[in-house]
């Protein structure tokens, strides 16, 4: 008992250190800007959460607990978490059917979703960020989303965040953003937020991209990309999309600021970029639209292409520079009511992928105080 006393007081002192260091940091440099400050709040609240945690679990699992307390690495942690959604997805009652007037299968089902309710996840406070929140957090910064149909909508879910409820000016951003295969530019004025789309849909289109980027020096604060349905329809070979994943991840890796003291099996560190990778969504190959679709994208050959990117290495987890947004996790979970055409599928898909992407944002800025 006394030696697990002992035990306890050095973790009380551990975690003390542990919190308190980055505290003091944090409000050193609170006032640089509303976002750090935010930032920097989450990360302390996030910090205390996750230390005081393992104080409470059964008396056997305190010492292992206890020596986990130091080795646990908030950030690493929680941006492992954050594509931990789950879903509820009911029939809508009669009169709540009426009154949104459906017009749509997809509109007779309610989606809620939310982060799973697991002990780990709680520690890290992920939040749904409200528009006055995400406008905080991307005020002044350049965002760029760049790949096919599923970026595109991605794109949409952003905007109906930031621009909320002037229904008018959504309706012509989401005219100008769906002219077929063409790029969108706007700039949110009240913010200072500059979005561009771009129609990428390969991946050489977004490893060109990356290139013209690179050569004009200009370096986006936000980078979203994705493509792989096109390349799965009209090359439908897993090597030809890993090859080019390979390709595209070298040059993003050229492209990063501080790409010389990357190390090869190292996370992006001090990056000023914060890059993401919008996975393929999970096809229903039942409800694909065309007869070429159901026959050339299989759920072998999404395997396959899921394995592609894998074995390419883009990914933060294989030890490459871009984080996913786990489109695959969030359509498998959401199901066959949240999609139409068994390829896109409803808003609420893509307003979580936003959601989980401002959530890493808001852990990933805290390591430049
Ligand atoms: C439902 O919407 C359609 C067009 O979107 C409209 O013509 C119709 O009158 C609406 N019905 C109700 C009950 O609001
Ligand atoms: C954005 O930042 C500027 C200065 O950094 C500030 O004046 C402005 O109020 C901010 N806007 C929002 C919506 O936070
Ligand atoms: C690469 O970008 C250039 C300039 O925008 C464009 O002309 C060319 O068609 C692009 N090529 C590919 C393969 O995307
Ligand atoms: C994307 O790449 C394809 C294949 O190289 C090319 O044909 C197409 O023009 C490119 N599209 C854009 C928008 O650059
Ligand atoms: C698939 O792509 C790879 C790499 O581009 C190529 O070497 C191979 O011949 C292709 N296979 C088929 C069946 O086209």
């Amino acid at each position: 008992m006394l030696m697990m006393l002992g035990a306890v007081q050095l973790g009380v002192a551990a975690a003390c250190v542990v919190v308190l260091v980055p505290m003091g940091m944090a409000g050193w440099h609170l006032s640089r800007n509303k976002m750090l400050f935010f930032s920097g709040a989450l990360f302390i609240s996030l910090a205390i959460c996750v230390h005081l945690i393992p104080y409470f679990p059964s008396i056997p699992d305190f010492v292992t607990s206890v020596s986990s307390v130091v080795v646990f690495e908030p950030r690493t942690s929680c941006i492992n978490l954050v594509n931990d959604i789950s879903w509820k997805v009911n029939p809508q009652n009669a009169s709540s059917r009426l009154h949104n007037n459906a017009t749509h299968d997809l509109d007779l089902y309610d989606k809620r979703w939310g982060w799973s309710d697991s002990h780990k996840l709680k520690a890290c406070d992920f939040q749904k960020l409200s528009r006055p929140d995400a406008s905080d957090l991307l005020n002044g910064s350049w965002v760029i989303v760049a790949g096919d149909s599923q970026a595109r909508l991605f794109a949409l879910s952003l905007l109906t965040l930031v621009l909320g409820s002037d229904s008018q000016r959504m309706d012509s951003v989401r005219a100008d953003l769906f002219k077929r295969h063409s790029d969108y530019s706007i700039f949110v004025d009240e913010i200072g937020m500059k979005m561009d789309f771009v129609w990428a849909p390969y991946v050489v289109n977004l490893t060109n991209l990356t290139t013209e980027y690179k050569t004009q020096n200009s370096c986006p604060d936000v980078m979203v990309m994705g493509a792989g349905l096109w390349d799965m329809l009209h090359f439908n070979n897993a090597s030809h999309y890993e090859l080019a994943l390979r390709m595209l991840k070298t040059k993003v890796v050229s492209l990063l600021p501080l790409s010389t003291e990357l190390a090869m099996n190292e996370p992006v560190v001090g990056s000023s970029s914060h890059l993401f990778w919008l996975g393929m969504p999970v096809l229903i190959n039942g409800m694909l639209n065309t007869e070429e679709k159901r026959d050339k994208m299989s759920d072998a050959m999404w395997h396959a292409y899921d394995r592609a990117l894998g074995d390419s290495k883009l990914l933060r987890q294989t030890g490459g520079p871009l984080l996913l947004l786990d489109s695959q996790s969030l359509t498998w979970n959401c199901g066959p009511h949240c999609t139409s055409d068994g390829m896109h599928y409803d808003g609420a898909i893509y307003e979580a992928a936003v959601q989980i992407m401002l959530n890493t944002l808001l852990i990933e800025s805290h390591q430049r105080l």
